[in-house]
């Protein structure tokens, strides 16, 4: 099937599958566009290891909420680490809010990734030894807010996710989807323009999972740009596009939402 939508994400080398098409604001620069991004990862001795990523182009717009799925060693994990500037790729472009970041130098890159991305993990990975309050601080701190203003844009967050009866506590007295929401926060103190999540239920139990992605829905509906990998359909279901990933290429690229007749 062809897409011949003029404004869709979509091209004619993509499966368009059994949904219409959300159409989408041509004008506004795309959050995330990846051209023909390639990942090898190579032996101590420069023989490669493997390929994880083979030439991938994808395109995230503005307010988009967009899993990303596929089976194990399809390459999720190494898309999602070069998406949020963890890992470069071997080859390719990545536009990141409209900048060329594979042309950036390594600290130019790092301040950029600050300014630009929060990123949830499935483990959580906060600091066991600080309050939530210090632990939603941190980026800032790496940024050179000054400590008040930390606190308050910290505090700000953690009532956003519903925690600020938790403050003065550290991550072990709370529970596992509370530990979440504090990497939430914190994920949102520098107010990205993008979320990246890994699995970011992948630890919780479903009730609890659930939870946390109605606060999803909720940035979500407030407009923020989402990207989560997930092995989990009624995670994706609630995602309005998913593009999946099959030996480093992607398979398909779907929207799910009902556009109006056109
Ligand atoms: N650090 C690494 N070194 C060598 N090979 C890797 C590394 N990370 C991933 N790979 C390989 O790249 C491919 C894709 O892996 P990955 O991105 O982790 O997939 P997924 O997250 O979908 O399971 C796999 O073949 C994997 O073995
Ligand atoms: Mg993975």
């Amino acid at each position: 099937m062809v897409c011949t939508r003029v404004a869709c994400i979509c091209n004619a080398a993509r499966v368009c599958g059994e949904y219409s098409h959300v159409p989408h604001d041509a004008t506004s620069s795309p959050v995330i566009d990846i051209r023909g991004v390639t990942k090898v990862y190579y032996k101590p001795d420069g023989s490669i290891m493997a390929q994880a990523l083979h030439g991938i182009d994808v395109a995230i717009r503005r307010g988009e909420y967009v899993a990303i799925m596929g089976s194990s060693g399809s390459g999720k994990s190494t898309l999602m680490n070069v998406l949020g500037c963890l890992d470069r790729p071997t080859a390719g472009d990545y536009f990141l809010d409209g900048k060329n970041v594979a042309k950036m130098g390594d600290e130019e890159l790092s301040r950029y990734r600050g300014q630009t991305i929060g990123f949830i993990f499935q483990a959580f990975n906060l600091i066991p030894e600080l309050t939530i309050e210090a632990n939603v601080e941190v980026p800032l701190f790496y940024q050179g807010v000054p400590p008040a203003q930390r606190r308050e844009r910290s505090l700000e967050c953690l009532k956003l996710v519903q925690l600020d009866h938790r403050i003065g506590h550290r991550p072990r007295e709370l529970s596992g989807g509370q530990m979440q929401r504090v990497a939430i926060a914190r994920a949102l103190v520098t107010k990205p323009v993008l979320l990246l999540a890994d699995e970011p239920t992948g630890n919780l139990d479903t009730t609890t999972g659930q939870a946390i992605l109605e606060v999803f829905d909720q940035l979500h509906q407030q407009g923020m740009t989402i990207a989560m990998v997930t092995h989990d359909p009624t995670v994706s279901e609630r995602c309005e596009r998913v593009v999946r990933l099959k030996d480093g290429v992607v398979e398909t690229d779907v929207s799910r939402v009902r556009a109006m007749p056109a």
